[in-house]
């Protein structure tokens, strides 16, 4: 079967594209976030945002840490605990430090966008999920329309939790599976049974639950093709709204419990691309759309219409069809997004205590954008959600000749037109179906700091 959808994937240009970049979350990106910004630039930023945006919609993040058992995978900010007392703490400070930055927000921006992220949010009892979501309630007032959502681990799910969710207005929902196989299941410490998954989604869908996303991912220890086959055969029963296939980020130097999986049992890198083509090509095949960075969508799903219609967005929460709101993200590790800055909370939880005991807003570091950097940003955002950029609206908007002031982007993406991943004309700039695949590539032409710390770069995952 085939459609208009279907992506055929050359392996060999992957490989040729395949090093180490940035996922653009932000731009500039994490590693140039520093400790100069403070709670007073925060809070300075915010008036101004306050002024500029003043009755606009805002979204929000919170930052759920714990989980019940460690997948040796994971790469999330989390911490394993079974002291309930813990979490409760955590709620208590989080509701905090709802309370320090509310009055900060212009009284009358409504919530447009909540997410709870983790960790694990679910990992909170049913009680629990109700006494953040109704303070949250209590704090803000949200816009009718407001996509709330939420990530689920199925293990511990039970329909009480879900439930909760509903009653405290989650609308959408996430879960984790990567893989059915049982043999990556035991390797990795994350036994979940087919049914446990199946039972969540059928919930969800009784209860209302829209957009539902499943997780997988590829480059795990002993994958195959054909069992991540099997795997991506029950997941299009299961006929999720949404999926995420990530490329598994093995960093066992920075991440020390990653050791526990041996570099030994890890897909060789020609096989883990193949684990992608397969994944890519059966996929599209099936009906979804590559919305892009490892994302699928159904073509009637709120993002595959937003990125046709050249409105898709993304940031730390991933995609949405929401532009540039001003994201306020609470709870340890989290970053807020002003319109000219990115800051960042403290990653632990004793001085994340400290600093709300004492009345202050726990970020620690961060970045102030420069013009410069409002431009690219805006260049890699559009370029990375709707693989298209119309230089004439870049123009008119930053008062600019494009092809003079990115002379150098366009310079080395010469090449990548060459190979077929972009075109580039007088007025627009289109990224090819192949190009979407390696739109990281593409985008890091137009990343300054790159290009100015040729030989010093920060650490970043492979681009494929
Ligand atoms: C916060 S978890 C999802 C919710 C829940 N904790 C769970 O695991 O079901 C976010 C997702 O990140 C992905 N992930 C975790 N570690 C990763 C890594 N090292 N490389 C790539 N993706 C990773 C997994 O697909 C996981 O489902
Ligand atoms: S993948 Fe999810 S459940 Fe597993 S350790 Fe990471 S955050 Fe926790």
């Amino acid at each position: 079967m085939t459609n208009r959808h279907q992506i055929n994937v050359d392996i060999e240009l992957l490989k040729k594209y395949d090093q180490p970049g940035p996922r653009y979350t932000s731009y500039p990106t994490a590693p140039y976030f520093h400790e100069g910004v403070d709670e007073q630039v925060y809070r300075k930023h915010i008036e101004k945002d306050n002024q500029l945006k003043k009755d606009e919609p805002i979204s929000l993040y919170f930052h759920l840490p714990f989980c019940d058992t460690l997948c040796y995978f994971c790469g999330c900010n989390m911490m394993v605990t079974h002291n309930r007392q813990k979490i409760e703490k955590y709620i208590n400070y989080l509701i905090k430090e709802m309370a320090l930055l509310r009055p900060l927000i212009g009284e009358k921006r409504k919530v447009m966008q909540l997410h709870w992220g983790g960790g694990t949010p679910t990992y909170l009892s049913p009680e629990q999920i109700r006494r953040l979501g109704n303070a949250i309630r209590e704090f803000f007032d949200f816009e009718d329309e407001a996509e709330v959502s939420v990530e689920i681990d199925p293990r511990e799910l039970t329909r009480e939790h879900m439930e909760a969710l509903k009653e405290v207005g989650f609308n959408r929902c996430s879960m984790g599976v990567q893989d059915f196989n049982p043999q990556v299941q035991k390797t990795v410490n994350r036994i979940q049974p087919e049914d446990i998954t199946r039972q969540t989604v059928d919930w969800a869908r009784e209860l209302g639950l829209q957009s539902i996303n499943i997780d997988l991912m590829y480059g795990l220890p002993f994958q195959t093709v054909d069992m991540f086959e099997k795997t991506l055969d029950i997941i299009l029963d299961i006929d999720p709204d949404r999926l995420a296939v990530f490329n598994y980020a093995h960093l066992p130097s920075m991440i020390k419990h990653q050791r526990l999986i041996k570099d030994e049992w890890l897909p060789k890198p020609e096989e883990k691309l193949q684990l992608l083509k397969l994944s890519i090509e059966k996929l599209t095949s099936s009906g979804y759309v590559y919305i892009g960075m490892d994302h699928f969508a159904k073509p009637d799903d709120e993002l595959t219409l937003a990125m046709n219609e050249g409105t898709l967005y993304r940031n730390f929460q991933g995609y949405s069809t929401h532009a540039g709101l001003n994201l306020f993200a609470i709870g340890i590790t989290s970053i807020s997004m002003l319109s000219d800055l990115y800051v960042q909370n403290v990653k632990k939880l004793n001085p994340y205590y400290e600093r709300l005991e004492k009345g202050q807003l726990p970020v620690f570091k961060g970045v102030e954008l420069t013009e410069d950097d409002i431009l690219r940003r805006e260049v890699i955002t559009e370029l990375m959600c709707n693989f298209y950029l119309d230089k004439k609206k870049i123009e008119q908007k930053y008062n600019l000749i494009f092809d003079d002031y990115f002379a150098d982007a366009l310079e080395k993406l010469v090449p990548l037109q060459q190979d077929g991943l972009i075109e580039l004309q007088e007025n627009y700039l289109k990224v090819t179906t192949m190009g979407r695949l390696l739109i990281r590539n593409i985008a890091m032409q137009f990343d300054y700091y790159l290009a100015k710390k040729e030989g010093q770069k920060p650490q970043f995952s492979r681009t494929v």
